[in-house]
C-alpha cells in the first residue's frame, strides 16, 4: 500500500461504530466471596451490576473482529476500505506481534496495523491519530478498535479491581468528511502516578523470582480523586476547544470507569439534565479501551442520542494519560 504524501480532506468523522460484549454475563453475587464483599457495597460504590466475560477461547482478536465488523456494517462500508487500523489495548497476551495485524488479516486486508497502549484512555488516543492520518492523507478510512480481556489479568481476590472489570470491543470506522465530524483533541499524561494503576510486576520481575501470573492493582482512591479534580476540567478545554458549550451537547460519553465518578464530572460541567449521559457501566462494567465506543454504540442501539448531534468523550486510565474531544455521532 502507499503512502500518500498529499494532504487529505480539511476534515474526518466517525462514519460508523459497532460493538461486542461477550455472551456471558456475570454479576456481582458471582465475585464477592472472593474478595469478601457485597453486591450492595459493589452497586454503591461504583454502579456496577454485572460484567461481561469473555470465554477461555475467545481472544483479543476474536472480540475486535467482531466489533470491527458491526461498525463497517453501521458505516455501510466494506473491510476493503479500509487502508489502516489502529488496535488499543492493554490484555492482549502476547508482547510481539501486536494484534492489530491479526485483526487485518481475519478481515482480509494487508493493510498498516499496529497496536497503541493508552490503557482507558486508547480509543480516544486511537480516533485523535486517525483523524490527524486522515486529515494529513496518509490514510482514507481507519478502523479504530478499544478492545480488552481484562479478566485475564484480574486478581479475583483484589477487593479495589475484582469487580471492575469487564470483557469486551467497541470500533469506530473514520474517514473524510465535508464539515467537522471531530473536534481538537486535548490529551496528556502524569507518570508521576504511574503506580495508581499497574501490572504488579514486570515479566522480568515474575521470571527471574518464579513470581505468580502478574494482575493489574489499583490505588481506587488517588484513581478516584485524579478522575474527580482533573478530568472534567480536561473534558471542558476539548469543549472550549471545539468552541462548544455544554449545552450544545447531544451526548456525554466518559470512560464507564465508576457510576460516581461520572455524577461528578456532570455537576462539575454543568452539564444540563436534559443531555444524554453514557452510564453503560452498570452492565458492561470498566472495559478500559473498549468503554467509550461500547457506550456510544449503545446509546445508538437503544435510540438515547440523535444521530448528527455532538459527542463529548473523554478516556483517562493508568500512565496516567487521558484523551477529550468532541465528536459529530454517526
Ligand atoms: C475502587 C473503588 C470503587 C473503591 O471505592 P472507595 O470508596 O474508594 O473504597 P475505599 O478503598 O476507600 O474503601 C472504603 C471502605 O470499603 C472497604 N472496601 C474496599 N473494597 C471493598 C470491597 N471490594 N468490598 C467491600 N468493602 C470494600 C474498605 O475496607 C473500606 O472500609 P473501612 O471504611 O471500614 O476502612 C473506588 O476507589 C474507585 O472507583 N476508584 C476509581 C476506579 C477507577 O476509575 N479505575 C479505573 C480508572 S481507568
Amino acid at each position: 500500500m502507499t503512502v500518500s504524501s498529499a494532504t487529505g480532506p480539511r476534515f474526518s468523522q466517525i462514519l460508523g461504530v459497532g460493538g461486542y460484549r461477550p455472551e456471558r454475563v456475570v454479576p456481582n453475587s458471582e465475585l464477592v466471596e472472593a474478595m469478601d464483599s457485597s453486591d450492595q457495597w459493589i452497586q454503591e460504590r461504583s454502579g456496577i451490576k454485572t460484567r461481561h466475560r469473555a470465554a477461555d477461547d475467545e481472544s483479543v482478536i476474536d472480540m475486535a473482529v467482531a466489533a470491527s465488523r458491526e461498525a463497517l456494517a453501521y458505516a455501510g462500508l466494506e473491510a476493503s476500505v479500509i487502508d489502516t487500523i489502529i488496535l488499543a489495548t492493554v490484555s492482549h497476551p502476547f508482547q510481539t506481534p501486536a494484534a492489530a495485524p491479526e485483526v487485518a488479516a481475519r478481515l482480509g486486508l494487508t493493510c498498516a496495523a499496529f497496536d497503541i497502549s493508552a490503557a482507558c484512555a486508547g480509543y480516544c488516543y486511537g480516533v485523535a491519530l486517525a483523524s490527524d492520518l486522515v486529515r494529513g492523507g496518509t490514510a482514507k478510512h481507519v478502523l479504530v478498535i478499544g478492545v480488552e480481556k481484562l479478566s485475564d489479568f484480574t486478581d479475583p481476590a483484589d477487593r479495589s479491581t475484582g469487580f471492575l472489570f469487564g470483557d469486551g470491543a467497541g470500533a469506530a470506522v473514520i474517514g473524510p468528511s465535508e464539515t467537522q465530524g471531530i473536534y481538537p483533541t486535548v490529551w496528556g499524561s502524569d507518570g508521576t502516578h504511574r503506580d495508581a494503576i499497574t501490572q504488579r510486576e514486570s515479566w522480568i520481575e515474575v521470571r527471574d523470582r518464579d513470581l505468580a501470573w502478574p494482575t493489574i492493582t489499583m490505588q481506587g482512591q488517588t484513581v478516584f480523586r485524579w478522575a474527580v479534580w482533573s478530568m472534567a476540567k480536561k473534558a471542558q478545554e476539548a469543549l472550549d476547544a471545539a468552541g462548544v458549550r455544554a449545552d450544545e451537547l447531544a451526548a456525554f460519553i466518559p470512560h464507564q470507569a465508576n457510576m460516581r465518578i461520572i455524577d461528578a464530572m456532570i455537576k462539575t460541567l454543568h452539564l444540563p439534565p436534559e443531555i444524554p449521559v453514557a452510564r453503560d457501566i452498570e452492565t458492561t462494567a470498566n472495559t478500559s479501551a473498549a468503554s467509550v465506543p461500547l457506550a456510544m454504540e449503545r446509546m445508538l442501539r437503544e435510540g438515547t442520542i440523535e444521530r448528527g448531534g455532538l459527542a463529548l468523550q473523554i478516556g483517562f486510565g493508568a500512565g496516567l494519560v487521558y484523551a477529550a474531544q468532541v465528536v459529530r455521532i454517526p
